[in-house]
């Protein structure tokens, strides 16, 4: 291998939410979504492909923020329903050994003794192979199902979010790693110098501890995070392993990669301990024309619904794409909710950014397995590293098992990526190169 391979993960878009269920090969019974068993099949997948990790996202309402109504959200199942992905996080540790497992829970949603337990909790049953992906919330009608009247100011959630890590931290800590003693002899269960309360007095959240439960295989479940804005990216330095992110150009992809690796270095870190992987859709396929036949096939998707994008897009940004022409350039726009998402809108037309959307970036993977496997290569040598967060916008069985035994193999077979798993813990996965 001439130089360091490079991570892969899997980004589940739309959580544990309805998948495929418009499409030819989203499997035959598209009421069963709300059974794990489609991603715990996808979480075996990547598994075989010894994949890093696996994320799954989340959001917590049925928005109604395109149109001031829930109709269209219901009607396609735009972001929406989902259900608790802490909840489907331990069907899909049980049924793997090795992968990581990366649960989406957010800073203005949990109580952060409530997140310190849960994800302490998750650890242990995983032997250590899990992480947070931290998010603070971005859409009002979610912060008015927990009592708010809108959304935190964006800055202000991640001036929160900090001072929560620093409590959640203090949790896991709370235990010494050696702390459970279970001397049956000596009827000693756990050693009391060993456990401490944390007596967190803040400027928002306040906490006696100790944590309820032993310290954890990790220590320090993973931290994973996306946040795009100025303020975002500094508190992904300061806190995240691995940041999951959306660029538009591999140009892009470079300058946010040194962007987080100066600031990383500035708060003391090692920016090797970071790895930022990117958000790809790769359409491979035998024959390069099939592949280009099913690009084209995910535009004609887009444009005979693009309602169903519209109102994505009003969720995200808590702007009413309803109000716009299809074909006239947006102004400028400002977001409380994801402020990167909303500035990148404006000056292009919506159909524009809708179509756009659909090849994720302009890193055009599409072709054979072979091809594809190049291209992905030769990104990572421009950008210096770390790797690709794989997403598949229409979600089908077939997809998965196009990456998983398609291109992953061809990437195995170029030496780009890991063969087998030489550990058991994410953040031994994340470090092993
Ligand atoms: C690949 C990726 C995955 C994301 N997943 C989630 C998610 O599951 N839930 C969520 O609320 N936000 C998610 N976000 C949004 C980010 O957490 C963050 O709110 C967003 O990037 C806006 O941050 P900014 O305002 O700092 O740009 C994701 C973003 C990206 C790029």
């Amino acid at each position: 291998m001439s130089r360091k391979p490079f991570h892969l993960a899997w980004f589940i878009s739309k959580g544990y939410g309805p998948k495929g269920w418009r499409q030819q090969w989203g499997g035959s019974n598209p009421k069963s979504w709300v059974k794990p068993d489609l991603l715990v099949s996808l979480a075996q997948s990547l598994e075989r492909a010894a994949f890093d990790y696996v994320m799954i996202e989340d959001s917590s309402n049925i928005p109604y923020t395109y149109k001031n109504s829930h109709e269209t959200y219901l009607r396609y199942a735009v972001d929406s329903p989902k259900l608790d992905p802490s909840v489907l996080a331990p069907f899909m540790m049980q049924a793997t050994s090795r992968i990581g497992i990366v649960t989406t829970l957010s800073t203005t949603e949990y109580n952060p003794y409530m997140l310190a337990r849960l994800t302490n909790t998750l650890d242990h049953v995983s032997d250590g192979r899990s992480g947070w992906n931290i998010v603070t919330g971005s859409n009002d009608g979610g912060a008015q199902n927990y009592g708010h009247e809108r959304q935190f100011p964006h800055d202000e959630r991640y001036d929160m979010a900090d001072e929560y890590v620093e409590l959640v931290q203090k949790l896991w800590d709370s235990w010494d790693a050696d702390a459970m003693v279970i001397d049956q002899e000596k009827e000693i269960f756990a050693d009391p110098t060993k456990v401490r309360p944390v007596h967190h007095e803040g400027k928002y959240f306040r906490s006696r501890g100790p944590l309820s439960g032993p310290r954890c295989p990790q220590g320090h479940p993973v931290i994973c995070q996306a946040g795009g804005s100025a303020r975002g990216r500094t508190f992904a330095a300061r806190w995240a392993e691995t940041i999951i992110a959306s660029a538009t150009s591999i140009a892009g992809m470079k300058a946010f990669r040194d962007d987080i690796r100066a600031q990383a270095a500035a708060f003391g870190r090692n920016p090797d301990h970071i790895k930022v992987l990117f958000l790809v859709a790769p359409i491979v396929d035998e024959y390069k024309e099939a592949a280009l036949a099913r690009k084209e096939g995910r535009l004609q998707e887009a444009r005979t619904h693009m309602e169903f994008y519209l109102a994505h897009m009003s969720r995200l940004t808590g702007i009413d794409f309803s109000k716009y022409d299809l074909d006239e350039p947006l102004p400028q726009l400002t977001s409380n909710g994801h402020q990167t998402v909303a500035s990148a809108y404006s000056g292009r037309t919506p159909r524009q950014i809708i179509e756009a959307g659909r090849s994720i970036s302009d890193a055009d993977l599409v072709g054979t397995p072979d091809s594809v496997a190049r291209q992905m290569s030769e990104i990572i040598d421009t950008v210096g590293g770390d790797g690709f967060l794989v997403t598949d916008p229409e979600f089908t069985r077939r997809y998965i098992c196009e990456i998983a035994d398609g291109l992953v193999p061809a990437l195995q077979k170029m030496g780009v990526v890991r063969t087998n798993y030489q550990h058991v813990m994410l953040r031994d996965h994340l470090l092993e190169f």
